[in-house]
């Protein structure tokens, strides 16, 4: 026969192991409203790779706070002279091609943040505000993927594609990206093999 104080002994042992395995499964209890509003964006088109993205960005954000004016809305006005809006866009895609080809094969944390921002600073200053604005849309569909030189440049492949279709533009072949775009390396070993095999499922948030 178990005694009165052995039985409340045991329900007192279940009862915290419940409580355990619940704050286990839902360790919820933190407070995410500090984060960017993007990130809410993250986890919304169901890609497993953007969520453990979404992942590392919330610990990242808990060891440096955004810094301000990198995350925002566009602050160019619209860009009405089609030549010169087809003009910039060339040297624009021209410039980050390069540098996502170029960009570090296994990159630190300090160069990845650096990456990210660049890019949304880039979606709030580029100077054709509708072309801006397009661009944080993409940004917040498609979260920049900075872990690799690979990941980013197919990451900005996809995403150059993407604008291509609202252009009917014809598809570029992501594969021979670093043809159409010299990282001017010379004989450096930084092109040919720069981008391998593709995987765009990846780069297409999973659609
Ligand atoms: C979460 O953090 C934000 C910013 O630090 C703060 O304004 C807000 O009150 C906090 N919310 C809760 C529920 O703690
Ligand atoms: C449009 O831009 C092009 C190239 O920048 C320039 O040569 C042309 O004069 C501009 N047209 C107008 C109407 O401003």
């Amino acid at each position: 026969m178990i005694s009165r104080f052995a039985k409340s002994f045991i329900a007192i042992v279940v009862a915290l192991l419940l409580l355990s395995t619940i704050s286990f499964i839902h360790p919820s209890s933190r407070n995410y409203s500090y984060f960017d509003p993007t990130s809410g964006e993250f986890l919304a088109n169901g890609n497993a790779a953007a969520e453990r993205n979404h992942k590392q960005d919330q610990l990242q954000h808990d060891a440096h706070p955004p810094i301000s004016g990198v995350q925002g809305g566009v602050i160019m006005e619209k860009l009405g002279n089609a030549t010169a809006k087809a003009a910039l866009g060339r040297a624009t895609w021209k410039l980050l091609h390069t540098m996502t080809l170029r960009y570090p094969e296994k990159p630190t944390q300090d160069e990845r943040d650096a990456l990210n921002s660049y890019f949304h600073l880039l979606s709030r200053l580029y100077p054709c505000g509708e072309c801006a604005h397009e661009f944080q849309q993409l940004l917040k569909q498609y979260p920049p993927q900075t872990s690799s030189r690979r990941a980013a440049s197919l990451w900005l492949c996809s995403v150059h594609n993407r604008v291509n279709e609202r252009l009917h533009k014809e598809e570029f072949d992501c594969a021979h990206l670093d043809e159409e775009y010299d990282c001017g390396c010379g004989d450096e070993p930084i092109g040919a093999s720069a981008v391998p095999a593709l995987d765009l499922d990846m780069m297409r948030g999973g659609r």
